[in-house]
Parts: structure tokens; C-alpha cells; sequence
């Protein structure tokens, strides 16, 4: 059974390590986490388990790995300026700023259906409301203060402004300069920088289509209202897949990637059955939108969320940067190449011509990942002897750990040696972090290897060399052999130290 609420995957990542507030010694920065020790392990595996299957199982892919901050003029022209922004609006009383549909969203009911009727619109239709809200401003500021919609902060009926667009991008200046022009923006999707470097890729690989390209990255959104611990931040990353294909044949791919994308959710331990696709209105699609499928993973607490999004940005992208260098004049700049770079086309498989291609978007947060990666695997189980533990049954290629290797007696160089010669033969089978683990207590060190997921613990002990201790005399059939424990059976079997490389091995990979 998956975590039952938020609080306990919070608790978990703090107590062991995994997420911390970001700034936190200095009261903490709204909207960023730092991952610890733990954390960036499981995110590693995580994008590394992405890459895996859709750069290097696949034929048809490329990696790309673009620059952060980018020119205003790829996110003017990519529609960001002018549209990637969110509707907040302010309470006069308590100086507090809310993005306009959560607030709404939390008001009970009966708030909820009286801002509707006040605006004349259907509960039914959330995103509707929604922009009658933001297209109405001065109609839409009276209806929430005569509907009683109360502040989340202080509880009281607010006096609400009208509502205004936000742009969530980062600004940023460049260089010694500050006038006008010397600014760019941090990316809010990595998606950009793989679609201004669409050419570069194609005028290298030589690939023709359909083919696509993926990057992880950060991006960068100054979201409203940051909540929901990792859920929603100001400073994410994104695994992102541009899939470029023939004009007509969109539709068929955008199904295959939804197929795609629902297995390798299952093969990191999130089954279909806890995800509810969204086929996303017409009047909720991004600026650049065809038609997009959301991923929604029942997480705890919060509920269906989006995890990812598949969407057919159809041509939008790479016809509108097209458009947008040739009206800037960027032909003429660029000499005899000028065609072929100013134009993102590629030859047609069939006619050759050039065409813009189609693009299928599969766009996943990698915070959000790893919450439903943790989520799932969280469990909290009684066992036997009546004992309560918590186990993280992480599947083994995204355990942070995936072998601790503990020596029974800290203070008997025998036995640490041959524990410090044991890890760090593991450790070079390169399977991941193999910890090598001398404090003390050995119950303690299995309750918090179960709670982070670290799939096997070695133990050596006075019998692996050979010693009599704790008043018993040595086993000579033991000599040279571990104890390994498993996470999740708890099971414990004696293996020849000689066998145990190829044994973790066959169980890890
Ligand atoms: N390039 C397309 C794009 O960026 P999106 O739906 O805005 O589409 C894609 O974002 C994914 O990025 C989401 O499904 C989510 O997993 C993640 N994401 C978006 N905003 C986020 C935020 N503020 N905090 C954490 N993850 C976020």
C-alpha cells in the first residue's frame, strides 16, 4: 500500500536525508529544495533510468544538453512572453497574493458554485470559470467578494482586486550591462533548447525523420503560489522528449508515446492502475497545444496530479522560430547557409521536400517522479513479533543504496577489513552506491537501510574470519562466508564471499 499522506514522505526525507528546504539555515526560500545525500542518489537512478530506455534502447533518439539561461528572443518568439503566465489576484486586507484557480479551488462548495452563478458559468466547467474570471476582471474582483471567498492565509472573506496575468518566467540580467536589452530568461521548459538547436542536431547526426531528441534539465517557473512540498516548485527538472515526425503521421506516434510512457512509469514501480489519463480540454491546452494527455498519479494527500504531459505540439514550435528569424532578418546574417539555418525544415522521407515537422512531447518532472517513485514504494508493515517498520520497497535500480555492508564488531580490524575489501569489491561491479557502514548497532543499521530502500545488508561477523566470540567457539563451515539480509523479505542466507559479487549482481541488475 502507498503512502497514506504527504506528512509521512516529508518526515521520511527530512529524517533520512533525502530533501531539505532550500536556504533553510537563513528561514528557508519558498519554492526550492535541496536534495541530500539519499535524494540525489534516487534522482540520479531516476533520470538515468529515463535516459536508459528512450536514448540508448531506442534507434531513433538523440541527447542533447542546452544552456539554462536563453535569449529573450526564443521565449518572445516561442509564445512564453506573451502567454506562460498564471492569473493571480491580491486581498487589499491581508497584502496576501493567490493564484486566481487555487484559490477558488479551496473554497467549499457552496463559494465555489456562487462565484460561478455570479459569473454565469458552470461549476462543471472549472477552466471555463476560470478564464471568465481572468477575461472579466472588474466583474470577476465583485463576485468573489460578494461570493464570501475567504483568504487560505487568514480565514477571513477577503477584499479582492481584479485579477491580472502573471508571467512566471525568471529574468535575468547578462553581462556588466544593465540597459534594456541585457536580460534573458531562465528556460521555464528545457523543450526550447531543443528546438533552437533542432538544425545543429540534424546537420550533425544526419538523421532523418522520424527521430527525436531528449534532455533533462532544469527550468525555472516563479509559480504563485509553490506548495505541496516537491510538487510544485520555482526550481524543477524536467525530462523531456522532442519527437519530430512527419506531418500526418502525429497522431499514430502520440499514441505510441502514451504507450511508452505508461510502461516505463510501471517499470519504476508506478502501475497504470494508479494513473488516470486526462484527455486535456481544448480550452485548458497550452499556447502550443494540438491535443495533450495528462498523466495523473493519485498522490497522497493531494490526489490525481499531473506527473506528466504528452502533448502533440504539432508544428507550432519550430514553424513559429522559422518565422521569427526570418522577420528578424537573421537570413541575411547568416551567408550562404542562411536557408537551411534560418529554416527548421528537414527533407521529407518520401518527397524530399522540406517540411516542418510534427512533434510529439512527452514532458515529465523529475520531482514529481521521484515523489510517486517514494510514494509507491513506501510501506508500513507490522511485522511478527508485532514489531512496526517502515520499508521503502523501492525497485533495486533506484535505491539510493544498493548494499550496505556492515561488520558486526567495529573495533576487531579482522573482521573490518575484510568488510572494507567486500564493499569495495561491490562497489566496482558499478552497480551504484555500495556503503561501507560501522556504527554500531546492526538492528539499527537494517531499520534504516528498510527506510531508505538499500535492497541487501552484508554482514561479516566473527565467524567470516574464522573467531570465536561472544563466548561460542567458530564455525569452521561459516569461515569466509556473509550474512546477507533482504529488504523485503527479511530473509537471511549465508553466502561465500567468493560467490557474493555474481550474487548481488543477478539480483541487482
Ligand atoms: N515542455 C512542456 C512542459 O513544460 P508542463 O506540463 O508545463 O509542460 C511538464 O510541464 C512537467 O513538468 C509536468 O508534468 C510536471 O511533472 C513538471 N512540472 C511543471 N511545473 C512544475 C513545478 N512548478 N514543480 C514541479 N514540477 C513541475
Amino acid at each position: 500500500m502507498p503512502a497514506q499522506n504527504m506528512e509521512e514522505l516529508v518526515s521520511l526525507c527530512k529524517r533520512r536525508g533525502f530533501i531539505f528546504q532550500g536556504s533553510e539555515i537563513y528561514g528557508g526560500l519558498q519554492g526550492f529544495y535541496d536534495y541530500g545525500p539519499l535524494g540525489v542518489e534516487l534522482k540520479n537512478n531516476i533520470k538515468a533510468a529515463w535516459w536508459r530506455a528512450n536514448v540508448y534502447e531506442r534507434d531513433d533518439m538523440e541527447g542533447l544538453d542546452a544552456s539554462i539561461i536563453m535569449h529573450r528572443d526564443v521565449l518572445r518568439h516561442s509564445g512564453h512572453e506573451a502567454t506562460f503566465s498564471d492569473p493571480m489576484v491580491d486581498n487589499k486586507k491581508s497584502k496576501k497574493r493567490y493564484r486566481l484557480d487555487h484559490l477558488v479551488k479551496e473554497q467549499k462548495a457552496d463559494v465555489q458554485a456562487k462565484v460561478a452563478e455570479a459569473m454565469g458559468q458552470s461549476l462543471d466547467n472549472f477552466p471555463a470559470l476560470v478564464q471568465s474570471l481572468v477575461q472579466n476582471p472588474a466583474l470577476a474582483s465583485a463576485a468573489l467578494i460578494a461570493s464570501g471567498v475567504r483568504d487560505s492565509f487568514s480565514g477571513e472573506v477577503g477584499d479582492w482586486t481584479e485579477p491580472k496575468p502573471f508571467n512566471m518566467m525568471f529574468k535575468t540580467t547578462i553581462g556588466p550591462t544593465a540597459d534594456e536589452d541585457s536580460y534573458g530568461y531562465l528556460r521555464p521548459e528545457t523543450a526550447q533548447g531543443i528546438f533552437v538547436n533542432f538544425k545543429n542536431v540534424v546537420d550533425a547526426t544526419s538523421r532523418r525523420l522520424p527521430f527525436g531528441i531528449a534532455q533533462i534539465g532544469k527550468a525555472f517557473r516563479n509559480e504563485i503560489t509553490p506548495r505541496n512540498f516537491i510538487f510544485r516548485v520555482r526550481e524543477l527538472e524536467q525530462m523531456e522528449i522532442e519527437f519530430f515526425c512527419v506531418p500526418g503521421t502525429d497522431e499514430d506516434w502520440h499514441a505510441h508515446w502514451l504507450e511508452k510512457r505508461l510502461a516505463w512509469w510501471e517499470a519504476q514501480g508506478v502501475p497504470r492502475s494508479r494513473i488516470e489519463i486526462l484527455d486535456v480540454p481544448p480550452e485548458d491546452l497550452a499556447h502550443y497545444s494540438k491535443r495533450t494527455y495528462d498523466l495523473m498519479y493519485d498522490y497522497p494527500t493531494l490526489g490525481f496530479e499531473e506527473i506528466e504531459g504528452v502533448a502533440n505540439r504539432s508544428d507550432y514550435d519550430l514553424g513559429s522560430h522559422t518565422k521569427s528569424q526570418a522577420e528578424l532578418g537573421l537570413v541575411a546574417s547568416v551567408s550562404e547557409n542562411s536557408d537551411s539555418i534560418a529554416k527548421l525544415t528537414i527533407p521529407h522521407p518520401e518527397t524530399n521536400k522540406p517540411v516542418v515537422p510534427f512533434v510529439i512531447e512527452p514532458s515529465a518532472g523529475v520531482d514529481r517522479a521521484l515523489l510517486a517513485v517514494m510514494s509507491e514504494a513506501f510501506t508500513r508493515e507490522t511485522l511478527a513479533n508485532g514489531s512496526e517498520r517502515i520499508v521503502l520497497r523501492l525497485r533495486p535500480h533506484l535505491a539510493p543504496i544498493k548494499v550496505a555492508v556492515i561488520p558486526l564488531a567495529r573495533n576487531r580490524e579482522e573482521i573490518t577489513s575484510v568488510a572494507k575489501a567486500i564493499k569495495a569489491e561491490l562497489q566496482a561491479l558499478g552497480l551504484g552506491r555500495v556503503l561501507y557502514e560501522d556504527s554500531g548497532n546492526i538492528g539499527k543499521a537494517y531499520r534504516r537501510h528498510d527506510e531508505v530502500g538499500t535492497p541487501f545488508c552484508v554482514t561479516a561477523d566473527f565467524d567470516t574470519v574464522g573467531l570465536g566470540g561472544e563466548g561460542k567457539e567458530s564455525d569452521p563451515a561459516l569461515l569466509n562466508t556473509v550474512t546477507v539480509r533482504d529488504r523485503d523479505t527479511l530473509q537471511q542466507v549465508r553466502v561465500p564471499i567468493s560467490e557474493l559479487s555474481a550474487w548481488i549482481r543477478s539480483r541487482l541488475v
